[in-house]
């Protein structure tokens, strides 16, 4: 567990350190839960959202995207049901004043079991070697099964409460599994109590006229009430897909995690509307391409796993998440959810307006299902930056630090370094800028020995850098430097566009698919 917290402090400073992101208004100290994204994090994340809109629209003749608004007619939110259900349980320590989310409080006691089961698995794979089944083992180890049958028992009867609403319950857990407040260790607590998460706003200047609003705490809505427009402008034939990226909002109660959970985020959402009864295959379906998309991404399917909800949404008939192994243990990272037909009723309901689909073959209209695929854009760099950032020990013994970014994403792909500052080595350096900035970004870097150049472009995630030394005075030649092998080559000038187009070119990564 420290270890944990120790590889997750160092991936905090080390996105501040290079760039990526700041908390917000620090100069005023922060705001809670609310980031910067800066000059390095912002190309990384338009790179994330850039491989996920050419992946969903750009590559599926059948889905298309749009961009709606932040702010929404109020009554979406009635039909929704985000009016009336959209709470997370909280709870207040009576003594440190700290406010938690009730449900949290117990999961991360769970955590802390599933932490010891993974410390039993380490110490018998180190016992027994290659012969080490790990399957077999959680199967039948004792201890292990025992703190599993724990954790499982628990977490159902968390769940059934929160699902007959029984916040009595909910508390009731938390003092006979004797959890205390984290901070200051009291086990002096107030009831449990629901709590409603949109940002109210108001539209309009008087203050009698003025409209109360929400900022979306989903994009997907802006979707839903979309529907007929893109269906019918569109011409689209069902199945399709209406894709969205953007800003969500979110009055979480435990924002912490760093950008894990925030007040203000970025969702990458599709809808895929489909014919009643046929929305099991392509739930089935996104549940594995989402998957694929992840995985060429590469890294390591290790890192990803399914979880199957039990206990569904009164709307829903399937959901999933895919978590990722993030420093602090497995966590959702993206849900499928097979959303039946639930909100399109729900808008025609309160609309009072038909959302219906006509099938020329069939020649019968219906509302049509929806399965859902909904990413978190600032989780999914979290996962890239966080899964990237490695110290290695190389053969000499000295120490680097790396952030072995996906090439495609990377914010920068090449850095340009002249050996010396003089002897015409700057302008051919900004001479191989000035070609290759069409293509890509690229740097200019002068300062100090080419070696702690070539640290700082490690640790900024760069893939490769471009070393122009006197030899290239002779012959046009320049040294390329592979940023994870560390691999030198001597190439033509000419030929380094190519050399880096092939490695951060988007179509190689998305045929991997
Ligand atoms: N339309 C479905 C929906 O919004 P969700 O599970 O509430 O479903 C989808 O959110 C994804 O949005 C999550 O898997 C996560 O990646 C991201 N997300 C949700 N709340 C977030 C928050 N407070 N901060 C950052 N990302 C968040």
């Amino acid at each position: 567990m420290a270890k944990q917290d120790d590889q997750f402090k160092k991936v905090i400073s080390h996105a501040k350190e290079y760039g990526y992101i700041f908390q917000s208004s620090e100069i005023y100290d922060g705001l809670s839960a609310v980031y910067d994204y800066a000059q390095n994090g912002v190309e990384l994340k338009k790179n994330i959202r850039d491989y996920w809109w050419k992946a969903m629209v750009q590559m599926n003749e059948n889905i298309v995207g749009i961009d709606a608004a932040i702010l929404m007619h109020p009554t979406t939110w009635k039909a929704s049901g985000h009016v009336d259900a959209f709470n997370d349980p909280l709870i207040d320590n009576k003594d440190s004043k700290k406010r938690y989310r009730a449900d949290v409080l117990v999961e991360e006691y769970c955590a802390k079991i599933e932490a010891k089961i993974e410390k039993e698995v380490t110490k018998a794979a180190k016992r027994f070697g290659e012969a080490f089944n790990e399957k077999e083992f959680l199967a039948t180890n004792g201890r292990v099964v025992g703190y599993q049958e724990k954790i499982d028992s628990i977490l159902s009867r968390l769940a059934r409460s929160l699902e007959n609403e029984d916040l009595d319950d909910v508390k009731a857990l938390i003092e006979e599994l004797e959890i205390a407040d984290p901070i200051s260790g009291s086990k002096n607590w107030t009831d449990v109590k629901q709590f409603n998460l949109m940002f109210g706003t108001k539209l309009g200047a008087s203050a009698d006229t003025a409209m109360d609003l929400y900022l979306r705490p989903e994009t997907a809505q802006g979707i839903f009430v979309n529907f007929l427009n893109v269906q019918k402008t569109g011409r689209m034939k069902i199945p399709f897909g209406i894709a969205q990226t953007g800003k969500a909002f979110r009055n979480e109660i435990v924002a912490r995690q760093f950008i894990f959970r925030q007040r203000e985020f970025e969702q990458m959402e599709m809808q895929f509307f489909v014919k009643p009864g046929t929305q099991k295959e392509w739930y089935e379906q996104w549940k594995e391409s989402r998957l694929k998309w992840h995985l060429s991404l590469g890294m390591g399917a290790e890192n990803y796993r399914f979880h199957d909800h039990e206990k569904l949404a009164h709307y829903a008939d399937a959901a999933a998440d895919i978590e990722f192994k993030f420093p602090f243990g497995f966590k959702e990272l993206e849900g499928i959810h097979s959303r039946t037909d639930f909100d399109l009723s729900q808008h025609e309901k309160y609309s009072g307006k038909k959302l219906q689909y006509f099938d020329h073959e069939s020649k019968e209209s219906y509302v049509p299902y929806v399965v859902e695929t909904s990413i978190g854009l600032d989780r999914m760099f979290l996962a890239v930056f966080s899964n990237s950032l490695v110290d290695e020990t190389l053969e000499d013994g000295s120490e680097r630090t790396v952030l072995r970014l996906p090439a495609v994403l990377a914010p920068t792909k090449a850095a340009v370094l002249p050996l010396v500052k003089k002897d015409g080595l700057p302008e051919i350096a900004r001479e191989i800028i000035d070609d290759l900035k069409f293509d890509f970004n690229v740097i200019y870097d002068e300062k100090d020995a080419v070696g702690r150049r070539y640290r700082r472009q490690d640790a900024a995630g760069t893939p490769f850098c471009i070393t122009v030394d006197h030899q290239t005075l002779e012959d046009q030649t320049v040294t390329i430097r592979h940023r994870d092998t560390m691999e030198q080559q001597r190439v033509k000038i000419e030929d380094v566009r190519g050399i880096i187009n092939k490695e951060v070119d988007m179509r190689a990564w998305l045929m991997k698919m």
